[in-house]
């Protein structure tokens, strides 16, 4: 009985999401090139996070939180790349998904401060990169 009740609230919850998503009525339009959303959104992020690493951190809650902000940066542009007819193959779809999943962990570790659960998904998280990247980002000559 308990489990039904669960599930129906559950479901409501589901309807109510969809519902609200469409009742915003905005369609997403891109704007900005793969390779803007890479160097002004995805870079700067990273860059943040690699002056950390490398001073041993992040450390203080400042520094996590700013950490864990960055690597929202990198989620959402790993999702703006496969909106909007961006996306062009497998090794596309699947490194974007990759960061996406990993930035998550990543974001959770940097929420309770875990460095060790940080670590790992921004490892993760790196490897999502290459995905695409191996195909995708050409060395410039
Ligand atoms: C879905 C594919 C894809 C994923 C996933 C991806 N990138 Fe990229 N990235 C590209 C492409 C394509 C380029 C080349 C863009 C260009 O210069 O035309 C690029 C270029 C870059 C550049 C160079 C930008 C510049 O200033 O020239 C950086 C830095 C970068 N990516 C970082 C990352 C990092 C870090 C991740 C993972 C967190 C990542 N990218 C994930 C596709 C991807």
């Amino acid at each position: 009985m308990k489990k039904t009740f669960a599930a129906g609230v559950v479901a409501c919850v589901m309807v109510a999401v969809v519902w609200a998503d469409n009742r915003d009525g905005h369609v997403y339009k891109k704007t900005a090139s793969v390779h803007d959303l890479m160097e002004y959104m995805v870079k700067p992020a990273m860059d943040k996070i690699k002056t950390y690493r490398e001073a041993g951190g992040p450390s203080g809650k400042d520094e996590w939180k700013t950490a864990f902000g960055a690597i929202t940066m990198v989620n959402e542009a790993a999702q703006l790349v496969l909106m909007d007819g961006r996306i062009k193959d497998d090794p596309w779809r699947d490194g974007a998904s990759q960061v996406i999943a990993a930035s998550g962990d990543a974001m959770m570790g940097a929420y309770r401060m875990d460095a060790d659960g940080y670590g790992k998904g921004l490892k993760a998280m790196s490897a999502g990169c290459k995905t695409c990247h191996d195909v995708h980002k050409k060395e410039k000559e």
